[in-house]
């Protein structure tokens, strides 16, 4: 296996959170690597076929090119990030054609999405994956429980769904679910949502969701892998680090500096990039992960 199962197993037992930030505008990635160096902070780039097909981010290879010329082994690996079966507008994906794509031209970590599907579907598709990646020696993440967000339309209100539990991942199909598919990392569904991204509402401001420590713990105490947190914008940094304590070893943060670099651009495309520089090292700060490089890959 690459290296980037062990960091990701360290981070885990360490309780130290890696951050993994969406690309949807290519221009987005220099400034992400920048802060990271910085601050000596260990970071995924990620971009999710959302972000190639309905956002700038162009395609696999493009944000491969991309991290060739500005990537930084040091402190980051580049991870294709969301890969659906069934994409936010019910349309079935070739994934395996997406997940080969990314493999070949060097990406480190792979997700496959089978959140839409049921538990049987999921894990069929989830183990062709991991059947593909591990042969390659790329570890891979899937979901399961669902995380809301993406899909257009109505949602329920987020008191509801957190009081409710809706979607959130049950312990026993998760014990199954990784047992049978032999996957590395969990995206598990505790009280966080995705930004919204349809065109009408992903200017929005996101609500501030909370993460449901108690259904965290069980899944942590029943799994044993490292864990994580999608929808990463605009969680409560209390819970955010009492999650890290649980179970949580990456965070996906894709909303929260997609809409400072589009409320900046009007400017020019290097005043966008400098606010978000400025908002990763801030957001390094937040997650009390300055130097985490050092501790991570040394
Ligand atoms: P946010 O856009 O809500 O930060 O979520 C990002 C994410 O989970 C990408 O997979």
């Amino acid at each position: 296996m690459n290296d980037i199962a062990r960091i990701m197993r360290k981070a885990y037992e360490k309780h130290i959170i890696i951050p993994a930030f969406n690309v949807p505008h290519l221009p987005m990635m220099e400034p992400v690597v920048l802060a990271l160096r910085e601050t000596r902070s260990f970071g995924l780039i990620a971009v999710a076929r959302l972000e190639w097909m309905k956002f700038a981010a162009q395609s696999v290879a493009a944000v491969a090119a991309e991290y060739e010329r500005v990537g930084d082994a040091s402190v980051t690996r580049l991870h294709l990030d969301h890969v659906p079966v069934i994409d936010e507008d019910h349309l079935l994906v070739d994934y395996m054609y997406d997940i080969k794509t990314a493999i070949k031209v060097g990406y480190q970590s792979v997700m496959i999405d089978g959140s839409r599907l049921d538990l049987q579907k999921n894990m069929a598709a989830v183990s062709e994956v991991v059947r593909y990646a591990h042969a390659k020696g790329v570890p891979v993440e899937a979901e399961l429980g669902a995380v809301l967000g993406h899909e257009d339309g109505p949602m329920p209100s987020y008191e509801e769904l957190f009081a409710t539990g809706k979607g959130f991942t049950d312990v026993q199909e998760a014990k199954e679910f990784v047992k049978r598919t032999g996957v590395d990392w969990l995206s598990v569904a505790v009280g966080s949502v995705h930004g919204a991204i349809s065109p009408s509402a992903r200017d929005k401001r996101k609500v501030t969701a909370r993460v449901h420590i108690g259904r965290l713990t069980e899944l942590d105490e029943a799994l044993g892998v490292p864990l994580v947190l999608h929808g990463g914008s605009g969680i409560a940094l209390s819970y955010l680090h009492e999650s890290f304590r649980h179970g949580i070893a990456k965070l996906n943060i894709g909303t929260d500096i997609r809409q400072v670099y589009e409320a900046n651009l009007s400017e020019s495309v290097e005043h966008a990039q400098e606010a978000v520089r400025k908002r990763v090292v801030e957001i390094v700060d937040e997650l009390r992960i300055a130097d985490s490089a050092t501790n991570l890959l040394g």
